[in-house]
């Protein structure tokens, strides 16, 4: 159902309209921008709110699909204007963007509401900003849509390809084996990242990107179509004719990132064996939207929805390949019958719609439903006395010997001693021993990094070892692959059973059954846990003691616990709230 939205009651008109003393002051100080009289007629402002930044490697091309954005809404007779938000590169931000990823929302937010915005167009592309401008757009529930950034090119070295993320943890385990020269190694410095745009394997940017698309917040095609290709721009283009008609159609947010949406938003996720930080970061949204999103959800969903995207870390082939052969658009044509195929868009259309011409152009990429890479989804939930409240697994990326697995904990009691002993030719470790590494979650990293990609000791890898049970309260990149247990809730820092694992227990892993178990009796757990003590807290003041103030645990999402909808209405502070007193 369209809502047509008079002009007079767009929300910029509470800034724009008036024939007062605010209403001309407003209109003169953006004049000083050089803005005739001809913009404050009632036309829709749209922002565009974009995380461009030289700190993120990712996002730098946005300031171009920016001016495409604005070519877009001044021909369908909006008015943009671009807004920069911060901005979180995955590689230069430490100790994690994830510690920021809510912080980045909050910015979304406010910007949205305080100013006099009718619609927002986002610009995202690195891992955390595209769930961060979900996140925040769904709390403003202004009208918004989504053009994320897209991949880049695939890197090519000595006539292979390589894929940034994946490959690079696969070389430098070459590099620390001894089987790949120095000189290579700096060859594929210089070859893996050959434009701009995101990781190109489907990793977690990728994954949210895809997300975006099929939650309905992007328009039909967007989530893989790589950063260099000049299709992107004309797609910003459409989409800035598009957010002004979304604007009329009073389509916002909440109207289209409904239960049935995240439920799509999860079958895609499996098909295209995506990361795990999406169950994360789906959480984290369906709390905005006043959605309860429990995690058997996902579990649910998982067995029941076939990989069919054969694209790393699960599969063969790149994002671009993934593109070409027919993109977000094939694969949800292929799970069209899982799908809530009359899910509104922002499109105006529905999911069965959008998808109705989409084909699959190369079937060794995307693979049949009926004949799909994996028969499962990419990830799993499992439960435990080891993870009460829950803990993921990326099944997709699992070496098959060890997926019901049962084997000796060498423990690291944080990052810091695992970087110390890893390596120690003394360390008491075989390729059946499970690593195991403590104190890495919301709080006790703080910031939940992406540490759970635990380096196989150096020893084994010289052995031939190539994968081995690992397990944490972390995140891991999703461009990681192996036996990788992650998201460990409660974490060990707020005194999760993980925190009284000690070297030399025994623990069972059983992916087909869901479990993850310290094989310890109850009552010695019960004993360790009251003589356990919590960690110092990383921070006294600013940002991070509010971060550990209120950070909720992986299984809710990490987000703040204020910033949850405490209902399904009370997201959008009408601008006469904001009305000055003083006039
Ligand atoms: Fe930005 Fe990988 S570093 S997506």
């Amino acid at each position: 159902m369209k809502t047509a939205k008079d002009t007079h009651s767009l929300r910029s008109r509470a800034w724009f309209g008036k024939n007062d003393r605010w209403g001309m002051a407003h209109r003169a100080w953006l004049r000083a921008e050089g803005f005739s009289e001809a913009v404050f007629q009632s036309k829709p402002v749209v922002g565009i709110c974009n995380s461009w930044s030289e700190l993120n490697n990712c996002n730098a091309h946005l300031r171009q699909v920016a001016e495409a954005v604005k070519r877009g809404v001044w021909e369908a007779g909006g008015f943009p204007l671009e807004f920069p938000t911060i901005s979180l590169g995955e590689m230069l931000m430490k100790p994690t963007t994830m510690l920021y990823r809510n912080l980045m929302a909050m910015d979304v937010e406010e910007c949205i509401t305080a100013y006099p915005l009718d619609g927002v167009v986002l610009l995202c592309g690195c891992d955390k900003t595209t769930p961060a401008q979900l996140m925040g757009a769904a709390s403003a529930d202004v009208p918004a849509l989504m053009v994320p950034g897209g991949p880049m090119l695939r890197g090519m070295c000595r006539g292979k390809e390589i894929g940034a993320g994946t490959d690079i943890r696969r070389l430098w385990e070459q590099v620390r084996a001894g089987r790949l020269s120095e000189e290579e190694w700096c060859e594929v410095e210089s070859c893996v990242s050959r434009s701009a745009g995101h990781c190109g394997v489907m990793g977690t940017a990728s994954t949210m990107a895809c997300i975006a698309e099929a939650l309905g917040m992007t328009l039909a095609g967007a989530a893989d179509l790589p950063a260099s290709d000049s299709r992107r721009l004309a797609l910003a283009e459409r989409s800035g004719r598009r957010i002004v008609e979304m604007v009329h159609e009073d389509l916002r947010p909440s109207r289209l990132m409904t239960r049935a949406a995240l439920e799509n938003a999860i079958r895609a996720d499996m098909a295209i064996g995506g990361s795990t930080n999406a169950i994360v970061h789906l959480v984290a949204l369906a709390g905005r939207l006043g959605l309860d999103l429990p995690l058997e959800t996902f579990d649910e969903f998982s067995r029941t929805t076939p990989v069919v995207a054969n694209v790393r870390p699960s599969g063969k082939f790149l994002m671009e390949d993934f593109c070409y052969a027919g993109g977000l658009r094939a694969v949800m044509k292929e799970i069209e019958p899982l799908l809530h195929r009359d899910a509104l868009t922002a499109t105006g259309k529905t999911v069965a719609e959008n998808i109705a011409d989409a084909a699959c152009f190369n079937r060794e990429v995307i693979k049949p439903l009926a004949q799909p890479l994996k028969p499962e989804g990419g990830t799993v939930i499992l439960r435990g006395n080891l993870a009460p409240t829950g803990a993921v697994i990326k099944q997709s990326a699992v070496s098959p010997h060890l997926a019901q697995h049962q084997g000796r904990a060498v423990v690291f009691e944080n990052n810091l001693d695992l970087l110390e002993r890893i390596d120690d030719p003394k360390l008491e470790v075989d390729e059946s021993s499970v690593l195991v590494l403590k104190n890495a979650g919301p709080k006790g990293a703080p910031g939940m990094p992406e540490w759970g990609h635990l380096p196989i000791p150096a020893k084994l890898l010289a052995a031939g070892v190539s994968d081995m049970l690992r397990l944490s309260d972390a995140r891991i990149s999703g461009t990681s692959f192996g036996t990788i247990v992650v998201h460990i809730a409660p974490e060990a820092a707020v005194g999760g059973p993980l925190a009284v694992v000690q070297s030399g227990d025994e623990i069972e892993l059983d992916i087909k059954n869901r479990r993850l178990e310290l094989l310890v009796s109850e009552s010695e757990i019960r004993k360790r846990l009251a003589a356990w003590r919590p960690p110092d807290p990383h921070y006294t003041r600013g940002y991070g003691r509010m971060f550990l103030d209120h950070i909720l645990q992986a299984n809710q999402g990490c987000d703040f616990d204020f910033l949850r909808a405490r209902n399904g209405a009370d997201r959008t502070p009408p601008p006469e709230r904001f009305k000055n007193p003083a006039l």
